[in-house]
């Protein structure tokens, strides 16, 4: 196949695109969105921020937007994020009363993932809840802080009521080396929600890569995760100068893990980057193909 989506397809795996909404109507954008891949994540249109800006008042217009265009044009959608310390409106950070807390986290949980019921291919249940650094702690936040420790598996099972199809992932970046006290810390965790029986389905590695590219004990990562008996994913893949070899390696260590069940790049061209200064996408702002792109699709197994 020549196209990312339908070669990652030959394997049962899919090729996915972060998507702004406000960059559906651009047709350089949209063109090579349908034609190269068969997922998206809504970039920032499913955050706290987007979606519930004041207690209990619901926004889904402009992920409605990009779900509907998925669905238009069977893109699989990865729901993203359900649970987020960041982009969180300031109503909810400034809650202090424990009881409240946890119910406006499961009326949010339940709200958005109901809406969207049926549609999920995938949800970034809880999001970058562990802290930098060789701590291995949890990140400080409105959750950690109020709830403890226990507002992750909360989080999980609330959104397993509100939608029982979609894979429930935990989502985090600075997780891919293995020996890196956050991977372990989290690791940790998935182990001790399969032990329990706590609804977790899937791992989500963002991937947010320097110049050098994956880690080398990337692969060895993923397999160690996916032993848990969760898929693992790369969620919000880009690297800096879009180096083809470091491409090309991402791609070969998920297509070498049988449950990397897929591959998310974190944007289109590089002009849609959040790091746009560096250049990490497969396509230049002109919406060219670059170099890494001939690389990941033939780390694909395409020509
Ligand atoms: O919504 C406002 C809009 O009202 C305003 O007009 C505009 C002016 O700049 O700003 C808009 O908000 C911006 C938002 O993107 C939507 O465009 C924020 O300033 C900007 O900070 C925000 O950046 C996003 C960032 O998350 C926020 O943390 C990036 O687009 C998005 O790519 C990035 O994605 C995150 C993942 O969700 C989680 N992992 C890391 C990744 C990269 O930071």
């Amino acid at each position: 196949a020549d196209t990312l989506g339908a070669q990652a397809a030959k394997s049962g795996r899919y090729f996915g695109a972060a998507v702004a909404a406000g960059r559906l109507g651009d047709g350089t954008y949209s063109t090579i969105l349908d034609r190269e891949f068969n997922a998206v994540t809504p970039e920032n249109e499913m955050k706290w921020d987007a979606t519930e800006r004041t207690r209990g008042s619901f926004t889904f217009t402009a992920a409605d937007q990009i779900v509907g265009h998925a669905v238009a044009h069977k893109q699989r959608v990865r729901g993203h994020t359900l649970v987020w310390h960041s982009q969180l409106p300031g109503w909810v950070g400034s809650i202090t009363d424990a009881t409240t807390l946890r119910t406006v986290m499961r009326d949010h949980i339940t709200a958005e993932a109901t809406h969207f019921k049926g549609k999920i291919y995938a949800w970034d249940v809880v999001n970058e809840a562990f802290a930098d650094g060789g701590s291995g702690a949890r990140r400080a936040s409105v959750f950690q802080n109020v709830l403890g420790d226990g507002y992750i598996e909360d989080a999980f099972r609330t959104a397993r009521a509100a939608d029982p199809a979609a894979k429930l992932c935990y989502n985090d970046y600075n997780i891919e080396n293995w020996s890196d006290a956050k991977t372990q810390a989290v690791y940790r965790m998935v182990r001790d929600f399969k032990s329990r029986g706590v609804p977790i389905d899937c791992v989500g590695f963002q991937s947010h890569f320097g110049t050098s590219g994956p880690p080398s004990s990337f692969r060895n990562t993923l397999a160690n995760f996916a032993a848990l008996g969760v898929d693992v994913q790369i969620t919000e893949l880009d690297i800096a100068q879009a180096p083809a070899t470091a491409y090309a390696d991402t791609v070969k260590a998920c297509q070498s893990v049988a449950r990397c069940t897929g591959i998310t790049v974190w944007g289109i061209r590089d002009s849609d980057s959040w790091r746009s200064g560096e250049n990490p996408l497969l396509f230049d702002s002109a919406g060219n193909k670059k170099a890494a792109y001939g690389a990941v699709l033939s780390a694909l197994g395409g020509t």
